[in-house]
């Protein structure tokens, strides 16, 4: 038994090994499983050794017809895993751009139906090839910059019927483009106008949830818990009724307002996940510690919003949160879909070191959305999803920015992007 490709020679690569049961919290968030002169090799789709250059040689995988590429002075990782993004949308939003630069609020935009709000219009206006055609370019800029894995959320239908469809669209692209995506069913991500907040969250419990569920949509149920969007109260109904529906769930808590409860929310429900948190209490954190809630981070949108306020990471990891990170890629308050650009704004504003950094885009990513015992990591059994970086060390990994780090990408085995 061959392999069908041998990665070798790396100058260094980080395995994540160790962490496929549990995220990495604390100092073991520094622990990136490093082999010098590493090689890993797979054979149909999944990896089936990992070690030094000699070690996978002896180990009788490499036949005639192994595919050999080398990574002589590049690093080699496992694919990053993207935990939150929306990505599903048609249409953009740059004229909100110079509102931004004049001060105007993110929330003040949706409240004069623009924001979130101007994007279910334009998606709404879009057929589904449209759609579809739109997000699957962003999804390949995505895997271009090193993303094999990808939550998406819908949130841009807010009616039974758009939601419906977007996260069949969702499927949709599951099945026909390279990457794998996680669904997130997202419906309160907005009130639409027409609905008081009550109103609309008992059209979400009462008719949505129920029928998303039926059809099987989703793996997970996510809630914008913010004052002015989805109270505590509500969201905590949301959730609720996602979970007596088998959904696991995740909560966008802490983003906007001073410390609104989200966060405590989050622990008190034992949420898979928790996302945003730049507002987040003492409590609330020590909260999220206890119950093992992941904190998904997103500092591409801190950077994006332009308010000087970012998660406090390095609290979160003292007090044993583990901590993933995210493009929370969507046409507002995060037009990117750069992990490498997420962890260049890690290190600088959440103080990250870059090998935290990575634990929390690879393997602590996975477990956010329930993916650890098939990616983030480089062992034995996993997917066959790794990156070749044109990098000579990981601290280059975040100190050159702005540009495309990544050299090759293999997704379940096969080379699917490459410079
Ligand atoms: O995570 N906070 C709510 N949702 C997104 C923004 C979506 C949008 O602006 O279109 C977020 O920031
Ligand atoms: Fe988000």
């Amino acid at each position: 038994m061959y392999a069908d490709l041998l990665i070798h020679s790396a100058q260094m690569m980080a395995t994540m090994k160790g962490f496929s049961t549990g995220p990495a919290c604390g100092n073991a968030m520094s622990e990136i499983g490093l082999i010098e002169d590493g090689a890993v090799a797979i054979r149909e789709g999944m990896i089936v050794a990992v070690g030094t250059t000699a070690e996978v040689q002896a180990g009788g995988w490499v036949g005639p017809d192994t595919r050999q590429i080398s990574a002589r002075n590049r690093v080699v990782t496992p694919g990053f895993v993207d935990p939150h993004t929306h990505v599903l949308y048609a249409g953009s939003r740059e004229n909100e751009l110079s509102l931004k630069i004049k001060g105007v609020p993110y929330l003040e935009i949706l409240k004069q139906g623009g924001g979130i709000l101007s994007t279910v219009r334009s998606t709404k206006l879009a057929t589904d090839e449209e759609i579809k055609a739109q997000t699957g370019r962003r999804l390949q800029t995505m895997l271009s910059l090193g993303t094999t894995t990808v939550e998406v959320k819908s949130g841009y239908g807010l009616t039974t019927e758009e939601e419906l469809r977007s996260l069949r669209l969702i499927k949709e692209l599951g099945s026909e483009q390279v990457l794998d995506l996680v669904p997130t069913f997202m419906g309160a991500h907005a009130v639409p106008p027409g609905y008081s907040e009550e109103e609309f969250t008992n059209y979400i419990i009462e008719d949505m949830l129920p029928k998303i569920a039926a059809e099987g949509l989703a793996e997970f149920c996510d809630v914008f818990c913010e004052p002015g969007v989805f109270s505590v109260d509500s969201s905590k109904r949301i959730l609720v009724k996602a979970r007596q529906l088998n959904l696991k769930l995740k909560i966008h808590a802490d983003e906007l307002a001073a410390s609104a409860g989200g966060t405590e929310l989050a622990a008190k429900m034992g949420v898979v996940s928790a996302e945003h948190l730049l507002q987040a209490s003492d409590e609330g954190i020590s909260g999220l510690a206890k119950q093992g809630v992941i904190a998904v981070l997103l500092p591409a949108t801190s950077f994006n919003l332009a308010k000087n306020s970012y998660a406090r990471a390095r609290t979160m990891i003292g007090a044993g949160v583990p901590v993933a990170l995210a493009t929370d890629s969507n046409p507002g308050s995060s037009p990117t879909e750069s992990m490498p650009l997420v962890v260049t704004l890690a290190c600088l504003y959440l103080r990250l070191s870059p090998e935290e950094a990575l634990t929390a885009a690879t393997i602590n990513a996975a477990h956010a959305i329930g993916r650890a015992d098939q990616v983030g990591s480089l062992e034995v059994g996993k997917q066959g999803d790794v990156l070749i970086l044109d990098i000579p060390n990981l601290n280059y990994l975040p100190y050159h920015f702005g540009s495309n780090p990544v050299g090759v990408v293999i997704k379940r085995g096969k080379v699917v992007w490459e410079v």
